[in-house]
């Protein structure tokens, strides 16, 4: 695991999209599993004005993104395809044809999430896989527990994730009650693991996720046994390692 620690927002940003695009400079049908949420904002930006300056195309790479909120229409402005067609793909020349989200408004969720899996399975490995780390430790929605889902699958959603996503919605009583979300086993399936994170309030999470014990009670620590994860931490994230 090679964990990265920097003083300055623009150089983690840089470094996020820097690996990103020598993978696409590299191959450009890359499949890449992609995250949403404000870790890795910074990166997407970095990434359209590499785009902007001629020095990245998406033309031909394919994504999935990790995860969905259930019931939240999909032009909703917090829905996860929302926030990737405007945080990303409507600034880039990525074909749309070929970016993922799962579906949320699915009449039947569970074959939803079956056919998202094979989807994966059919188009992948993911070369690189973005994540974030919720306070809890969840990585895409698997949420800490005693046992872990390995596929694609519907999640409860704990409620500190909700009150931690409340930040997005007009009320907090507005944040979807499940999401379906790529399983832990469909994440270490990824060729490379991109980790983001940034804050104090992440340092704790961080420390437990990396350091500690892997256990499912804290889903990132499952990381620990990825061949191939980088870590890119601000300043306040990585205070403690
Ligand atoms: C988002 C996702 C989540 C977030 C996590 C951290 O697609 O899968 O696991 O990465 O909740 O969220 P932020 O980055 O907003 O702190």
């Amino acid at each position: 695991m090679n964990i990265w620690t920097f003083e300055h927002e623009h150089d983690l940003n840089a470094t996020g999209a820097g690996i990103i695009a020598a993978l696409l400079q590299s191959k450009r049908k890359a499949v890449l599993g992609l995250a949403t949420g404000s870790s890795p904002v910074g990166i997407y930006k970095e990434l359209i004005q590499m785009y902007s300056k001629g020095l990245v195309s998406f033309a031909q790479a394919s994504s999935f993104n990790l995860d969905e909120y259930v019931g939240l229409p999909e032009d909703h402005p917090q829905s996860y395809r929302s926030f990737m067609n405007e945080q990303l793909f409507n600034h880039i020349d990525m074909n749309m044809n070929l970016t993922h989200v799962p579906n949320g408004n699915a009449t039947d969720l569970t074959a939803e999430c079956a056919h998202y899996e094979q989807l994966v399975n059919d188009h992948g490995p993911v070369d690189i896989q973005l994540l974030g780390i919720g306070h809890n430790g969840h990585i895409g929605f698997n949420e800490p527990g005693a046992s872990l889902t390995s596929g694609t699958h519907v999640v409860d959603l704990k409620d500190e994730t909700r009150k931690a996503n409340a930040r997005f919605f007009d009320s907090p009583s507005d944040v979807p009650k499940q999401a379906m979300t790529m399983g832990v086993g469909s994440i270490l399936k990824a060729k490379q693991i991109l980790l983001v994170a940034r804050g104090e309030d992440k340092a704790e999470i961080i420390r437990t996720a990396l350091t500690g014990p892997i256990t499912t009670e804290c889903p990132a620590s499952l990381l620990q046994c990825h061949p191939n994860v980088i870590v890119l931490l601000d300043r306040g994230a990585g205070r403690l390692m």
